[in-house]
């Protein structure tokens, strides 16, 4: 770790090349992520035992982040149903957690594409791709084991994902991945201490919280540094378009299908989820920090406003 706190220190005279002013947060940041990133990793691969069965009565989340908890239908419900419905939306939010993951890692690679690659910058872009990487092939064994299928989102939201992949950069893209990186953080941090979930999604939700919080911090410093001398339009428009993401991704994380897999009534469980103040105010609470910062780098426009409380984020 010590080499990576000189490095940052002497990189002028060591790579004789001068980071500019605009450079150093985020090169500083990188540069304590990386000796963060070097001391915690986490490997689910080889930390979790995928072959253990699964206790029957454990949830795949907790009851309360159901996204129709407290709603007439799941008072319906057995404690079996809760369980089995509680897996299925945990896969169906593992599965967009893949789908986005991808988008991020095509956005990261693509603003270091031609990149200072002797930067802590390239460097630290580098673990994100790498720890995406694991994430998303972590969420997909446990979809495996818990539902043995997966969701995708609706076309609509699957084909501007890839425009968002081609043309977003810059604030747009960081903000997009912070936002998104937010949310997924939002339902497992809520999740990792319940003993009445999965030990090995516990894990899973602990791995995740754990090596996000570096690529949240990462993305914070790219959206700030994005931001500065950004003019009038650019960033009305930057603003409307993460926060249309936002509202996507949000709308996507429980898929309908998840609950006819659950064996529930499909049309039934997604109108009373719309409806649902309980799980609303669950995002909007844990929204807060989210939004402070959005409003602190100039990104809480009026325009994109409209789309966090359709999202009920705020
Ligand atoms: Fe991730
Ligand atoms: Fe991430």
């Amino acid at each position: 770790m010590s080499s990576a706190i000189q490095y940052n220190n002497d990189s002028a005279d060591v790579e004789g090349n001068v980071i500019s002013l605009n450079d150093q947060g985020v090169e500083e940041v990188s540069d304590r992520l990386l000796a963060s990133a070097a001391r915690l990793s986490r490997n689910a691969m080889t930390e979790i035992d995928w072959s253990l069965p699964m206790e029957p009565d454990k949830h795949g989340c907790s009851p309360e982040w159901s996204s129709l908890y407290g709603t007439d239908y799941w008072n319906e419900l057995t404690d079996e149903q809760r369980v089995s419905l509680t897996r299925h939306e945990f896969a169906s939010i593992m599965c967009i957690g893949i789908w986005f993951e991808m988008v991020l890692q095509e956005l990261v690679l693509r603003d270091q594409y031609l990149g200072e690659y002797h930067s802590t910058e390239f460097q630290f872009a580098l673990v994100e791709v790498a720890d995406e990487c694991r994430h998303s092939l972590m969420f997909s064994k446990a979809s495996e084991k818990m539902v043995g299928k997966s969701y995708r989102p609706n076309k609509l939201v699957g084909r501007l994902g890839k425009v968002f992949k081609y043309v977003a950069k810059n604030e747009v893209a960081y903000a997009g991945i912070l936002v998104a990186e937010e949310v997924l953080d939002v339902f497992q941090r809520g999740c990792m201490r319940d003993d009445r979930v999965l030990p090995f999604i516990r894990t899973v939700n602990e791995i995740h919280v754990l090596e996000e919080a570096r690529h949240m911090k990462y993305a914070r410093e790219q959206v700030r540094e994005s931001m500065q001398g950004v003019g009038w339009f650019r960033r009305k428009l930057s603003a409307l378009v993460v926060s249309m993401g936002a509202y996507m991704i949000v709308a996507n994380l429980v898929r309908p299908q998840a609950y006819a897999d659950a064996g529930l009534d499909k049309g039934r469980a997604y109108g009373e989820a719309a409806h649902n103040e309980h799980f609303h105010s669950m995002i909007r609470s844990s929204c807060t920090h989210l939004m402070e910062f959005l409003d602190e780098v100039g990104l809480l426009t009026k325009p994109a406003l409209r789309y966090y409380r359709r999202a009920h984020m705020i």
